[in-house]
């Protein structure tokens, strides 16, 4: 028993937890699963792996993602990146709903599958259902050989190394490299994707490492909201457009290993059934990376706020309007709307990972949860 804790001290690499480790591992997560994936005049998506010509993309009528629980959460942001650069239209399901529900695929689909540890039950059957139906398939894994490695016609990998925790981190945030890199290789093959938008893309995410490390500065301010509002039994995440599924996953993170209830609800949506939850000093946090809809979300900050909730804002570095509207503002350096949501995320993770170290939960393995669901 001695020994497996010595290892497992090793394993964390002087980390308090496997979280904390795979959170800061991030930079290089996201610079492995770049690498030999654009050309050197970061003009092209080089997906070797997948070899298309136009004409492949050409077939693709839809796309069809399913997954679960935090790779779900990046299917979502996927379907922003693809109907944006590739405008192919983008359907993202649970993969337990998918399966049961008769779905309309067919040989013109490409069904996409995201499974971190590439066993999820759920995940596989899907993928095997949509298979049966016609389609092509295409998996998103981060287990090189694994059972939806295997069974899937094409896979990208994901460079995560080993993600040990139970609460995804590095997974997702290189799910999302790697999905928004398919869409700029779509838009390249389909002609859809304006040539100097996919340069820019592209050359911004090499910078995307470096982001990511600079957002490790600020972590004090970010255990300081923890030891403030982790005992509070309720939190709401608000976004809108990519920042939606962005709170999404913030919110699962929280709830997963913190055990605070959380929701994230899209920002229009609030005067739907939400707002009547909110009262005197509920955090409510409010993700404003994109410019498009930040004028909505303001107003959504100022309908929570008139309730007298703590909001804590959540933009981009040198954001100055938006700190004027909410009480905290936590700040990731600024990036094209595409890459501000793998920044955004980041704070999140490390908020949750605070927030359930004040309320003194075990981290690493949350109650009831297991890494790898095989079973249905
Ligand atoms: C479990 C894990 C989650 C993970 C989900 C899907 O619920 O606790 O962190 O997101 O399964 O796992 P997968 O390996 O398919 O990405």
């Amino acid at each position: 028993f001695h020994v497996t804790w010595n290892a497992e001290a090793a394993e964390k690499g002087g980390f308090e937890h496997f979280m904390l480790k795979e959170i800061y591992e991030q930079p290089k997560a996201i610079r492995d699963t770049l690498t030999g994936r654009i050309s050197k005049d970061n003009k092209e998506v080089i997906y070797e792996e997948l070899g298309w010509e136009p004409a492949d993309v050409a077939s693709i009528d839809r796309i069809l993602i399913t997954a679960c629980g935090t790779a779900y959460h990046a299917g979502l942001v996927a379907k922003y990146y693809i109907e944006q650069l590739a405008r192919i239209p983008v359907e993202v399901d649970i993969a337990s709903e998918y399966r049961y529900r008769n779905p309309l695929t067919d040989k013109n689909t490409l069904a996409i599958v995201i499974s971190q540890s590439g066993e999820t039950s759920d995940t596989l059957a899907a993928l095997k259902e949509a298979k049966r139906l016609g389609a092509r398939s295409l998996a998103v894994t981060n287990v090189v050989g694994s059972s939806i490695s295997r069974e899937a016609d094409q896979v990208i990998y994901t460079w995560a190394g080993p993600e040990i925790a139970v609460a995804s981190t590095k997974a997702y945030t290189t799910q999302l490299v790697a999905l928004l890199l398919l869409a700029v290789y779509l838009g390249q093959l389909n002609g859809k994707l304006d040539a100097s938008l996919r340069e820019q893309i592209l050359t911004d995410l090499h910078e995307l490492p470096n982001l990511c490390n600079e957002i490790f500065e600020s972590v004090d301010d970010i255990k300081a909201f923890a030891r403030n509002y982790g005992f509070r039994e309720d939190a709401f995440f608000l976004g809108r457009s990519i920042d939606y599924a962005v709170a999404m996953e913030g919110s699962l993170k929280l709830k997963e290993i913190s055990y605070i209830h959380a929701e994230a609800y899209a920002g229009g949506e609030l005067k739907h059934g939400t707002l009547a939850l909110i009262e005197e000093g509920v955090p409510v946090i409010a993700l404003a990376t994109q410019d498009d809809v930040r004028e909505k979300m303001m107003s959504n900050v100022k309908e929570v706020k008139a309730r007298d909730a703590v909001v804590i804002g959540l933009g981009l570095a040198g954001d100055t309007e938006l700190e004027k509207y909410v009480d905290h503002t936590i700040f990731v350096p600024r990036a094209d709307k595409y890459a501000a949501p793998i920044l955004a995320v980041v704070p999140l993770q490390l908020l949750a990972y605070y927030a359930a170290i004040t309320r003194g939960a075990d981290v690493d393995k949350p109650r009831n949860l297991a890494k790898s669901v095989t079973v249905e």
